[in-house]
């Protein structure tokens, strides 16, 4: 298990990696989020874990970013790399942002009141 200094840590990004995801090129957006962060030397500032079906399914590939809460849907690679750079910016992807917590942006074509079910 891989320990390191949280001190410079200022975003989480949780990577879906379930069976739907998966299907929807999650592997790959999690590679290109992973290099984009080491091209851009955020390694110490962003922190990304693969995690298993986020309940979301029909938003695939999804990914979450923290501290903000923000849900994103349909993610791919290019995207995943232009997260890393929004992240660094203080700035969201605001077309394909499915909810957050703070609801400054509510999702543009789907319902966020959880009626969608994890298929995987
Ligand atoms: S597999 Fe990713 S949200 Fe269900």
């Amino acid at each position: 298990m891989a320990t390191w200094n949280l001190e410079e840590t200022r975003h989480h990004l949780l990577i879906c990696n379930g069976g739907s995801c998966m299907k929807q090129q999650a592997d790959e957006v999690t590679q290109a989020i992973r290099d984009e962060i080491s091209a851009l030397g955020a390694k110490k500032q962003i922190h990304t874990t693969r995690t298993r079906c986020n309940g979301r399914c029909t938003d695939a590939c999804v990914v979450i970013a923290y501290p903000e809460g923000v849900w994103y849907k349909e993610m791919t690679p290019e995207l995943g790399r232009e997260l890393v750079r929004k992240q660094l910016a203080g700035e969201r992807l605001e077309e394909h942002t499915v909810y957050s917590y703070d609801r400054r942006f509510i999702a543009t074509g789907r319902s966020v009141a959880g009626k969608d079910k994890p298929t995987s």
